[in-house]
Parts: structure tokens; sequence; C-alpha cells
């Protein structure tokens, strides 16, 4: 079954023609990166409006690369929430009417299942049973949560982000930095040379005691990362006025630390709760290096098997998009969303 995935939930402007789940005939992406770097971040109407120039001719590539016509085409899967409302319908009109034009299905895809699907694809797939139950680490711009799955459709948030996700702390932190946008990369890159013990940034939510916990999720598997952003922004302000010399490339390694360690002990603490076959990590922060570093001791120390998304599958793609899809086909879960749904929650399919 071949299916031509839409993806346009941010910034990214997506279309990848799949086969069966995993054989990626095509996988193409228009980055909006250039034209949101002015502005520090994503601006919700200059995305929506690069989507509506640029989708049609992604569709195009995506059907030249593959070598097809939409008469080869199945069925239409496209990311219907979370996401930028204003990005999201461009996606998902796009689809709606090629579904009726070439009377095929239409399946709305959940863009957090797609990137927690996106680590099998480079496995057989009628061997991904051995790896459930499994927990996943979800570190993306938008959000930053641990998952138990305890079979592909099945769906169990254990611990998230209380304020910000990982990838916007980095997001922010280069803002602070006055290092550009996205945050992520930038800092990775500039951390390379520096020290990483050179300034003890806080590690959030790791005083077991302090406050009152109001959340429904174990407090040892929850992530708070607006502390660490305070902390940066009064440790640069402070060496700013005390006329410091102060070395960007130890302060970006530091935070970057901060984020990677309390990425990985919360993973940890989920092994311990969990007893599980593999763990994961996926999202756009799931390519930094160090992080994928670290969880990779953390598999040895535990002897548990890691997977990780090969890096043109751990962004924003429309190729996981298409796999989803191709599981819930498979699943006799077919989900026809009426409209977009911008706050869309993980929900199991059965
Ligand atoms: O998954 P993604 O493409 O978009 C969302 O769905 O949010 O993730 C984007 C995030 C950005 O915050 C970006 O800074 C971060 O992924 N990112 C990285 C790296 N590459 C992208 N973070 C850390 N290290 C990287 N190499």
């Amino acid at each position: 079954m071949k299916i031509l995935g839409i993806e346009t939930s941010c910034d990214e402007t997506a279309a990848a023609i799949v086969e069966n789940g995993n054989i990626i005939h095509s996988n193409c992406i228009y980055s909006q990166i250039s034209k949101h770097k002015p502005f520090g971040g994503v601006v919700p109407e200059i995305a929506s409006r690069n989507h509506v120039i640029k989708l049609p001719e992604i569709i195009n590539s995506a059907l030249d690369k593959s070598k097809m016509t939409y008469s080869n085409i199945d069925a239409i899967a496209v990311t219907y929430g979370p996401g930028l409302a204003s990005s999201l319908v461009v996606g998902y009109s796009a689809a709606k009417a090629l579904s009726l034009r070439l009377d095929i299905p239409l399946i709305g895809v959940n863009h957090h299942i797609g990137h927690l699907y996106s680590v099998f694809m480079k496995e057989e797939l009628n061997d991904i049973n051995r790896y459930f139950p499994m927990l996943s680490l979800m570190v993306s711009g938008g959000d930053t949560s641990i998952v138990l799955i305890k079979n592909f459709g099945d769906f169990h948030v254990v611990g998230r982000t209380i304020d910000d996700a990982a990838g916007e702390a980095l997001d922010k932190a280069a803002a602070i930095l006055n290092l550009g946008y996205p945050g992520g990369p930038i800092i990775q890159k500039i951390s390379e040379k520096g020290n990483v013990n050179a300034i003890k940034f806080p590690r959030g939510l790791s005083n077991k005691n302090r406050g009152r916990w109001l959340y429904d999720y174990d407090k040892d598997l929850c992530f708070s990362f607006s502390g660490l952003k305070t902390s940066l922004l009064t440790h640069v302000k402070k060496t700013q006025t005390d006329n410091n010399n102060y070395e960007i490339k130890d302060i970006a390694a530091s935070f970057q630390q901060a984020i990677i360690d309390s990425l990985t002990n919360r993973m940890e603490n989920s092994l311990n709760k969990f007893n599980v076959k593999s763990f994961s990590c996926a999202g756009g922060v799931s390519l930094n290096k160090p992080l994928r570093d670290s969880l990779n001791e953390l598999s040895k120390k535990r002897n548990i098997p890691l997977l990780l998304s090969p890096p043109a599958l751990c962004t924003d793609n429309a190729a996981m998009i298409a796999g989803v899809a191709y599981e819930m086909l498979n699943n006799r879960y077919l989900n026809t969303p009426n409209d977009v749904s911008p706050s869309l929650r993980l929900q199991s399919w059965f």
C-alpha cells in the first residue's frame, strides 16, 4: 500500500510517499528556517503563507522522486494536530481535496505519534512487537514527555514537562546568548569546545521535597526547564554587569549538559519504574549528539536496547506521517477528522 503523507504542523512543508509503512520512496521537505530566523522563532502567519506557496511544489517533488503519479497512491495521510492552527489547515485542506478528487481514504495522523513511529522506520515491521512494552522519550520544540507504549497504538503518557519543552529551552537559550535560530543545533556546535562543568546550572525538579506537587504524573518522571532558563539569564546579566569575560562556549556547553542530564535522569527513573523491553528517543532534539551518546550509555548500563530515528527522520517530516497511517489502517483504526486539532493529545487507538 502506497501512502502520500503531508505534514505542515509548524514551519516545515513536507510530503512523502511511503509503501507498507517503511519503504520510503520519497521524503521531501522545505524548511522555512531562513524565513523565521530574523524573528528569532516561528511566526505563524509567515509559516502558513509559505505552506500555501510551497506545498503544491513539494507534493509534486514527492511524486517525481518516487517516479509515481496520483494513480499509484492508495491513501492520503495528513497531520491534523497538534501544531499551529493556521499551518495545519493548509496541509489538511490540500489532503482533503486530494482524497475527494482521487476518491481514496483520508487518514488524520497525530504529529506526536509520527515522531514515536519514526524510530521503527529502519526496522523490519513484522518484527517490531519484540520491542514492546517500550518507553519513549519525546523531545521536540513543542513537547517533552515520556510515553509508555504497550503496543504500537496503545500509548500512555507517564511523565511530561510542566513548563517549556527541551527544544524550546534550547531555542530560548540561543536567543538569550544572541546565537540565532533554531537554538538546538547552534548550541550543540558551540558546545563542542566548551566545558560542561563551567557553570552549575540547576537540574529542574531534582529536589524531591520542594514545593507542593499538583500534577497527575510522578514528579520523578517530569521535567522543568523554566528555572534553568532564568538561571541562564541571571548568569548572563551578572557576568555582563561584573564586566567578566565569559566564554559563550562554556555557558552553552553547561546549559546543554543540564538539559541532557535531566532527560537522561528522567529516562532512567522511568526504566526503574516500568519493566520494558526497549526504550527510544524521538523528535528534533533527538538529533543532539551528546544526548544520543548519553542515552546509549544508559542503554549499555541497563542492558536495554535503545532505538533512535535516522537523522533525516528526527525533525518534522511527512514519511513518519505516512508510516503511522499504514499502521492505523493495519489496526483497522480509521480516523478521518473533519477539522484540524491544534491541541490534540496523545490518544490510544484501542
Ligand atoms: O521535532 P521538531 O523538528 O519540531 C517540533 O515538532 O517541535 O523539533 C525542533 C526542535 C527545535 O527546538 C530545535 O532547536 C531542536 O529541535 N533541534 C535540536 C537539534 N536539532 C534540532 N536540539 C538539539 N540538538 C540538535 N542537534
